[in-house]
């Protein structure tokens, strides 16, 4: 049987930081609060498009894997956030990486959306449609975070990484995943005015405002993790012992507790990004995964669980076997273009952009009910 190992690893963070007291001098909220209820101390913010994010972390992951741009098959592009609704963002990728006969494909999932797409490159490489794929987590949140809302604004932060998998003979890579979607409480979290429901509707895009139920998706979040993961557990024939380490989504350090506990493993097993990225939708997994290769924490051989969830409610969890490398085979200089600008600047600047869709529509976005009906 032919598996998909994962060769290459790169990520991509925007360099400004907004901390908790920046976020302090637009909003009602302070450092105690945030920290406590979800264990965030600062973000990233980007000042380039997420297809930019995506491009340097795609050419890291290649150089990591020692594969050339022009042997990759395949781009999976997970995301909610994308530069633009036609063309697809993997074609932008693609053609920034001269990644000529690879097929691209967005996939949007929300935060769950890098995982979805690992099983989309893991099962076409299992059934020979493709040999090397380069998946991507990205997400460039800040330009449609509904900034004067602090139930949301708090939480989530720009970033990305990729990886690259390849057909390997060896029984590496994704050994099982348990995947879903907790439809009925798909209205807990919904971002108001992006998409073709909103056309004619005196709506422009960037008039966002976020429906969010903070506490319903945390108990949904939890509850639907532990039940992913000891699903994939079982499907894979380990248990909570087997696992060497956890790299879950980094919604908030309580969920983390929350789910890993249940879960059976030690909190000293899990690679932990939330204190400094935030929520990074799509991004945190990879990112996460990124970082405990740069720090050791993945020894060769090591099995992996990755619990994830996000709007739809979707929900995943996903074991990993790592194969012997655990170092890259080479790096490269790409980077992103200098940012002179700081967090705030940034934020600032889109708040300032923003056109209020009160004022225009005259009802507001969260009095359109239409939207519920779909
Ligand atoms: N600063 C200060 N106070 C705040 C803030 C803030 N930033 N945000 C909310 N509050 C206040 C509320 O107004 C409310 O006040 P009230 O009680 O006077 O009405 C109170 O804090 C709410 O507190 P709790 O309900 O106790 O907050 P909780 O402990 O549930 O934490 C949180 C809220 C952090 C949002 C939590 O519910 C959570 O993390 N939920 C999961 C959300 C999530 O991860 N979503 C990601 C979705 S995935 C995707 O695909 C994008």
């Amino acid at each position: 049987m032919t598996h998909a190992a994962i060769t290459g690893w790169g990520k991509c963070m925007p360099p400004a930081t907004l901390t908790n007291a920046d976020l302090s001098t637009f909003l009602d909220t302070n450092d105690e609060w945030i920290v406590s209820r979800t264990g965030m101390k600062e973000r990233r913010v980007s000042h380039v498009t997420a297809s930019e994010m995506a491009t340097i972390a795609a050419k890291r992951a290649l150089a990591c894997a020692g594969l050339d741009a022009k042997d990759v098959d395949l781009i999976v592009y997970g995301s909610c956030s994308n530069d633009e609704q036609v063309p697809n963002s993997a074609s932008g990728v693609q053609a920034a990486i001269g990644a000529t006969k690879a097929a691209s494909i967005d996939l949007n999932t929300a935060c769950t959306s890098f995982l979805y797409s690992l099983s989309t490159a893991t099962a076409m490489i299992r059934t020979g449609v493709v040999k090397n794929a380069v998946v991507i987590g990205v997400e460039w949140i800040s330009p449609f975070m509904d900034w004067e809302n602090r139930n949301v604004a708090v939480l989530f932060g720009d970033g990305c990484a990729a990886v690259v998998v390849q057909a390997s003979d060896k029984q590496e890579g994704v050994l099982g995943e348990q995947l879903g979607c907790l439809a009925d409480a798909r209205q807990t979290l919904r971002v108001r005015g992006m998409g073709t429901a909103y056309v004619n509707r005196g709506i422009t895009m960037g008039d966002t405002e976020w429906d969010f139920d903070g506490p319903e998706i945390f108990k949904r979040a939890v509850t639907g993790m532990v039940q992913a993961s000891h699903a994939v557990m079982a499907k894979c024939g380990v248990t909570a012992d087997d696992i060497d380490l956890v790299v879950p989504h980094q919604a908030n350090l309580r969920i983390i507790e929350a789910v890993v506990t249940r879960s059976g493993v030690p909190m000293d097993k899990v690679m932990l990004t939330v204190e400094r990225y935030g929520n990074m939708s799509a991004a945190t997994v990879p990112v996460a995964l990124a970082e405990a290769l740069e720090e050791g924490r993945v020894k060769p051989g090591a099995l992996i669980l990755m619990p994830a969830f996000g709007a739809g409610l979707t929900v995943c969890a996903h074991l990993v076997r790592w194969g012997d490398r655990v170092t890259p085979l080479g790096t490269t200089d790409a980077d992103l273009p200098a940012n002179k600008k700081t967090a705030l600047d940034i934020i600032n600047g889109i708040r300032s952009g923003k056109t209020n869709a009160k004022e225009r529509s005259g009802e507001g976005l969260r009095n359109l009910r239409f939207i519920e009906a779909l």
